[in-house]
């Protein structure tokens, strides 16, 4: 018999539904994403992304639903993002599961909103009829607002991998900003639009083509700065991206040169010019190198550390998920390095990478086989350990 799950996640700025069967086909996934809201503040607004899930948990449930072909009462539980995230954001998604799973007579399970990036992972490769990654696995989460790196262990280590226990054990993480978060104030400070990631990604890739570079990465001009390799006491798998921000807002504070760029960018914002090709435009050669050796830099960090992990856990595989994960220079690294190491590399496509309900529903499966139920004292909380 099906198992369906209704997935439901508000942790962030993603109001999102969607219906897993059995933990690994996805019947549908609905996505409400809020960038064109928080897009003027640069960042997510809290308040403002509570008053948009409001708007849009009803139709996005209903909408998922509708795509599956199904209706509430041919649902058999609820998978619910618990946290970490923003308490005001959770709650929305939290309150509706609770009492649909209540009116509905259905079980309702919680989940970390951390462990479905993990399961967005094993999604991936169901949806691509791939191979299951190998445990003991180490698993890189790296996002807009995480960037953490798990060991992540399963029972039984083989089999029907749908029914896999996960257990977690945390080797390391930022100690200021998330990954995504640096891409985002890096741009800001650029003036390259919101979100980040996507538009520095696709100017540092075509600059690079553009170069025709033989493969090599980096700066190219004399006056790109050389962000050196984070150094950090202590532990190796911790990450701080807070850093490599500051070097980019000192540097563009001592280069008067980038100012008549930035200004362009801006007006340019203002008109609603936010393109890849528009804003290639106005980027000389010297931002374009500031944004690829940014790009570099964090990208040979990512990699380096998460391999630096899997190597020292002897993992058999590598995860990498978040939104961060859809970087098409982090995807090329690791594949690279990865072959090296003689380690299989797994990660979702863009869609599932991003936040998303099909994950949460995936997440919840394991669980709700192993007879967990969230009970109805189940709250939003901001910050969540994933064991
Ligand atoms: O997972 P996500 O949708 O939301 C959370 O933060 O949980 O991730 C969004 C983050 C943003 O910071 C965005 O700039 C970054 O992921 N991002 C990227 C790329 N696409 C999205 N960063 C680098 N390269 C990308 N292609
Ligand atoms: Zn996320």
């Amino acid at each position: 018999m099906t198992t369906r799950i209704l997935g439901i996640e508000s942790s962030c700025d993603e109001t999102a539904a969607a219906v897993v069967a059995d933990g690994r086909e996805i019947l549908s996934s609905v996505v409400a994403s809020q960038v064109e809201i928080h897009r003027k503040y640069g960042g997510v607004v809290p308040e403002l992304a509570s008053r948009e899930h409001l708007r849009h948990i009803v139709p996005v449930v209903r909408e998922a639903l509708e795509r599956a072909g199904l209706r509430l009462e041919d649902i058999d539980a609820i998978g619910v993002t618990r946290g970490p995230g923003l308490v005001g954001a959770l709650l929305v998604g939290l309150t509706y599961g609770k009492v649909l799973a209540q009116a509905l007579g259905k079980p309702l399970v919680a989940v970390n909103h951390l462990e479905g990036h993990v399961h967005a992972v094993l999604l991936e490769a169901y949806r691509a009829g791939n191979a299951q990654p190998e445990f003991p696995a180490v698993c890189l989460i790296v996002s807009g607002g995480h960037t953490q790196l798990y060991h992540v262990e399963a029972s039984p280590a083989s089999g029907d991998s749908v029914a896999l226990q996960l257990r977690y054990r945390k080797l390391g993480g930022t100690r200021d900003d998330a990954a995504g978060e640096a891409y985002d104030k890096v741009a800001k400070l650029l003036a390259l639009g919101y979100p980040g990631g996507p538009i520095i990604d696709q100017l540092a890739s075509s600059h690079r083509r553009g170069q025709g570079s033989g493969g090599g990465f980096g700066p190219r001009t004399g006056t790109a700065p050389r962000f050196g390799p984070t150094k950090l006491r202590g532990n190796p798998f911790d990450f701080s991206f807070s850093g490599i921000k500051t070097a980019v807002l000192y540097f563009l504070r001592d280069h008067a040169e980038f100012a008549p760029g930035i200004a362009a960018r801006k007006a340019a914002l203002r008109e609603g010019k936010r393109s890849a090709a528009e804003l290639a435009q106005l980027c000389d050669a010297q931002t374009l190198d500031l944004i690829a050796a940014f790009q570099i830099t964090v990208v040979r960090d990512l990699v380096g550390r998460t391999l630096a992990a899997a190597r020292e856990t002897a993992a058999r595989s590598v995860l990498v998920s978040g939104g961060v994960a859809a970087n098409s220079e982090l995807r090329a690294a690791f594949d690279l390095a990865a072959a090296k190491d003689g380690l299989r590399v797994f990660m979702p496509s863009r869609a599932l990478s991003t936040d998303n309900a099909a994950m949460i529903a995936a997440a919840a499966y394991p669980r709700l086989m192993a007879g967990e139920r969230a009970g109805e004292d189940l709250d939003a909380e901001a910050v969540l350990p994933l064991v």
